[in-house]
């Protein structure tokens, strides 16, 4: 039985006639740029979301590059950022030349780990980056907290937990500006490349809304050093018909993590991916980890059954040349991040996926444990 790691026709099932119509208007109308259905995309969003302005952007990368100019982040500056998630959570910051401080993360729930941040704070520290990896919220009650404490600003990275929730409040709703990205694996994924950034806050909106044309309130009136970081009108349009799905695709993807966490509960090998209490998880990946260095082999032995699987991510950010030198853990490594690298591994969750698949998942895994029985069994 062929089970891929992803596929996003599942989703699109009984839209495509919508789709083809609204591309079809689209491209008669002539009209391409920030258009009416980019208003309304953002109006939607901000109203699905729980925010007060939604501003559609060019990705999930350019919606943390424009909060980040947004709050004034400047050359020097420090943000604390998790050192196990994706690139550009990190690369954004060093961009503007800002520092990225690497922060651990609970192996539990991948969340961002306060105590270590707080270590690491100076009084160059200017913003907390929490990463909602893998569709689970940091604990927003603990961050709200801990940002006040040290009077720092929160900017969400969203891109993989549009819809979670933690203590009850949705992500997105509670950083001072934060970051969603649609391309095509998220939750709610767009037809290439697009982002939103959500805030309460009325002058970041105008700020972000300015930076996203190149810094300009009026037509060649550059104000700040923004850039163009439009959505394309096409997505926001296409995505605006995708946007009263979202709660119907969190919901099947809670319900295939059931399955594997029924299926899979007595493997002794794998710690399986938990939802917090204070939690409402969207299953953006379902991660487990493979102790015992056999990570590797099981990957293996998924793909040679046709089974699709990724390891997101085979190294954290302070491995990635790119950023060696553009940032700093302060002399205290981030110890789970490294260990959770190696033993990470993603199986197929999205929309679409048929329950026997699921089964056939975890019959393959409990094959490979019996066939290579290590450590505890
Ligand atoms: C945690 C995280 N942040 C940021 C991004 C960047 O989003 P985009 O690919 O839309 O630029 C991604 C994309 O995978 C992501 O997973």
């Amino acid at each position: 039985m062929k089970v891929p790691l992803f596929d996003i026709s599942a989703t699109h099932i009984d839209l495509y006639e919508k789709f083809e119509t609204v591309f079809h208007d689209f491209i008669r109308s002539g009209n391409f740029i920030l258009n009416e259905d980019v208003r309304q995309f953002e109006e939607n969003f901000a109203k699905a979301n729980g925010s007060k302005y939604a501003l559609g952007v060019s990705s999930g990368t350019d919606a943390l590059l424009v909060a980040l100019l947004t709050l004034d982040i400047k050359p020097g500056d420090e943000i604390l950022c998790p050192s196990f998630t994706f690139f550009a959570t990190a690369s954004t910051v060093a961009r503007l030349g800002a520092i990225p401080i690497w922060v651990d993360v609970h192996k539990e729930d991948f969340s961002i780990d306060l105590q270590d941040a707080q270590q690491k704070i100076s009084e160059k520290t200017k913003a907390i980056i929490p990463v909602h990896l893998f569709g689970q919220s940091c604990d927003a009650e603990a961050l709200i907290q801990f940002s006040q404490k040290h009077q720092l600003k929160i900017i969400e990275d969203v891109a993989q937990a549009q819809g979670a929730q933690s203590h009850h409040r949705k992500t997105g709703t509670w950083g001072d500006i934060n970051a969603f990205s649609f391309f095509p694996t998220k939750n709610l994924g767009g037809f290439g490349d697009a982002g939103m950034i959500t805030t309460n806050d009325e002058t970041l909106f105008e700020r972000a809304q300015c930076i996203r044309v190149h810094g300009a309130p009026k037509r060649y009136e550059h104000v700040y050093l923004g850039g163009n970081f439009r959505i394309d009108s096409i997505q926001a349009a296409l995505l605006n018909l995708k946007l009263p799905y979202l709660e119907d695709v969190i919901t099947i993807r809670r319900m295939n993590a059931q399955l594997y966490q029924s299926y899979l509960k007595d493997v002794k090998n794998i710690v399986l991916p938990q939802e917090r209490p204070d939690s409402y998880h969207t299953w953006n990946q379902f991660t487990i980890r493979v102790q015992h260095q056999q990570r590797d082999a099981l990957k293996m032995f998924l793909e040679a059954q046709d089974i699709g699987c990724a390891v997101y991510y085979p190294k954290t950010l302070d491995q990635q040349v790119a950023l060696r030198t553009l940032s700093s853990d302060k002399g205290k490594p981030t110890i789970n991040a490294h260990v959770l690298a190696s033993e990470v591994l993603s199986l197929p969750i999205y929309p679409g996926l048929k329950p026997e698949q699921i089964e056939f998942v975890c019959e393959q895994i409990h094959r490979f444990f019996k066939e290579n029985a290590k450590g505890t069994f």
